[in-house]
């Protein structure tokens, strides 16, 4: 196990250690290219491990890894957010599951995650550090925001869009066409059919917009 002061040259570290990082661990290990290392701001899981790959420090340790590169497995879109901002110089893994389908006219931007059995169909534009979860469906033409999250099983219809930092909660659906703001929450099992304003959140079918948040 990797000591907590090695810091080998072109490591791929996790950044996180929660529900999220066990899944983007295990794609890595699917995909032959395993984490050296995560890192994680609970002082309490230092010296433990993730699905056998230590857990060796805090996040603020990553400006400290040579030629690092790094992925943000944090559920948080906000928190991958605010990180990728606040480490700049960092090279960020772009992470498909290998069961995982997508076309190759789809753009993924850096330490963008596309989870077990995920589709990604043509022309469709995944943001950086975005996620699409497990059997989610992408159609054509699509864009997903920077740190938005595509939940598991959820479906954007064709030249559907989905901005920066939205929350699309599992099985939910948006018709195509529609776009949800930025920073926005839809709820498990909406059917998106109408636009929804940045900043909101919105449930049901089909989804209405319960409230706004600063
Ligand atoms: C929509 C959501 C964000 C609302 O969260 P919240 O503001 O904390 O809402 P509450 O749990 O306090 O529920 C408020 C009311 O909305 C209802 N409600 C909650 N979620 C709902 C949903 N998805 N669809 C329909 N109604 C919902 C509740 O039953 C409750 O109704 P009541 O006032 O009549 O009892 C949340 O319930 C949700 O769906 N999150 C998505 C989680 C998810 O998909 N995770 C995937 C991880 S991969």
């Amino acid at each position: 196990m990797l000591q907590p002061h090695e810091r080998p040259r072109g490591a791929r570290v996790v950044v996180g250690a929660g529900g999220h990082a066990k899944v983007v661990l295990a794609a890595l290990d699917a995909l032959g290219t395993p984490a050296h290392a995560v890192l994680d701001d609970n002082p309490a899981r230092w010296g433990t491990d993730l699905l056998g790959v230590p857990i060796v420090g805090p996040l603020a340790e990553l400006a400290t890894w040579p030629e690092v590169r790094a992925v943000i497995a944090i559920g948080s879109n906000a928190r991958r957010y605010e990180l990728a901002r606040a480490h700049p110089a960092v090279e960020w893994l772009t992470v498909v599951h290998p069961s995982a389908i997508v076309h190759g006219s789809t753009t993924l931007g850096a330490g963008a995650m596309v989870i077990w059995r995920a589709v990604v169909e043509p022309d469709a534009r995944i943001g950086a550090h975005a996620i699409v979860n497990s059997g989610a469906i992408v159609c054509h033409d699509c864009t997903v925001g920077e740190a938005a999250h595509v939940s598991v099983t959820s479906v954007m219809a064709g030249n559907a869009h989905v901005e920066e930092g939205v929350f699309l909660g599992m099985n939910a659906g948006v018709i195509g066409g529609v776009r949800v703001g930025a920073w926005s929450t839809v709820g498990a099992g909406a059917s998106v059919v109408r636009d929804v304003p940045p900043r909101s959140v919105a449930m049901g079918v089909p989804a209405r917009v319960i409230r706004t948040v600063p």
